[in-house]
């Protein structure tokens, strides 16, 4: 296995000029003079590997995917995984919605005040309009919410964010629509944020394992693994986190904003009120195993971190991605290939097998 890993690490390294493997290999993509207009306080640069998993074919084209993990056997989890799915993953997102949250406190006649916004929605969107000649807000929509400190109004604005993760916009947005929301609610504005929970940028990850590629027996084994997961939060954790191992890899290596993807991740995983796993595993009528991810993916190919950090723009090329959506299918198939390699390890050899 290490040395197959040798030969794809061979071809991808082939892919690149002598400028670009100094920056794989010895800057890691930003100097300290970037590093210093990039954030607050800088004091260094940290580094980690970055290594290449093998064996994915995703919605029919082989790629080879950069993963930085500081943890040993997570871009061998990956391999394995895809691996043992000839045909590839098939994945597809449902878009680049991200969406913004007003909170409004202090409304002295809610229904007037949801009746208030929604006769304004067309306004208030033509005015997040002007934020952006591209990425515009489609919709708007009201909840109420009892708290622990009464009743509150919360004014959601959704909005294509295109290619961007979207959080800077959307911030503006809602800074922006405050005071015309305090206005017609008579209320008081609090927090103007965006939300993590990204239901409407999710991807959708489906393989299949042919019966032949493992046994009956495994896959009966990895299904009986996956059913733990899915009655048990102390085990749905640790798969999850598997998953993760390998979404998180193709984050860090494309620099896009892991906690959000982190937070998304475990919100959606609770949103049925029981934390679940993301991942589903069955098995088909013929005895292939089918497995399922789906998860909220707000990342991005474009914005102020990527384009200042000369690595991650590269390994975006390597991988041939252009767009959040296509970014948002590796990161989700890199998930599922990561889950089913770990569980292909637990249910034989155990995990040490692949760690030590
Ligand atoms: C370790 O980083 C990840 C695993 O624990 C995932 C899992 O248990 O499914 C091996």
């Amino acid at each position: 296995m290490r040395s197959h890993l040798s030969d794809e690490r061979t071809k991808l390294l082939k892919q690149l000029s002598d400028e670009e493997l100094d920056l794989f290999t010895l800057t890691g993509g930003i100097d300290m003079e970037t590093a210093d207009q990039m954030r607050e306080n800088v004091i260094g640069i940290t580094k980690m590997p970055l290594g290449v998993a093998e064996n994915f074919i995703i919605n029919g084209n082989p790629a080879l995917i950069p993963i930085a993990t500081e943890e040993r056997s997570v871009i061998m989890q990956a391999s394995i995984g895809a691996g043992l799915i000839p045909e590839g993953f098939t994945a597809y997102t449902s878009g680049n919605i991200m969406l913004g949250q007003i909170q409004v406190l202090e409304v002295p006649d809610m229904d007037a005040a949801e009746e208030a916004v929604l006769a304004e929605k067309a306004a208030l969107l033509v005015d997040a309009n002007t934020l952006s000649r591209s990425r515009k807000a489609v919709d708007l929509q009201i909840k109420r919410l009892d708290t622990a400190v009464g009743e509150m109004l919360i004014v959601e604005i959704f909005t294509d964010v295109r290619d961007s993760m979207g959080a800077n916009l959307i911030d503006s947005m809602c800074e922006l629509l405050a005071p015309t929301i305090a206005r017609i609610t008579g209320g008081r504005t609090l927090l103007r944020i965006l939300s993590n929970l990204a239901t409407r940028r999710v991807v959708t990850v489906a393989a299949r394992v042919p019966a032949e590629n493992l046994g009956s027996d495994v896959i009966d084994d990895i299904i009986a693994a996956d059913a733990f997961a899915w009655a048990d939060p102390y085990r749905a954790a640790t798969s999850n986190k598997g998953i993760m191992n390998g979404v998180i890899g193709v984050l860090l290596a494309t620099s896009n904003d892991t906690r959000a993807v982190e937070a998304g991740a475990h919100s959606y995983a609770s949103i049925t009120g029981t934390y679940r796993p993301l991942t589903k595993w069955r098995k088909a009528d013929n005895g292939d195993l089918m497995g399922t991810l789906a998860m909220p993916m707000g990342v991005a190919t474009v914005g102020g971190v990527i384009q200042s950090h000369e690595l991650a723009k590269v390994v975006l090329r390597l991988m041939n991605v252009e767009t959040a959506r296509e970014l948002a299918i590796i990161a989700g198939s890199v998930g599922l290939a990561c889950n089913l390699g770990a569980l292909y390890s637990m249910v034989t050899e155990g995990i040490k097998s692949i760690q030590d």
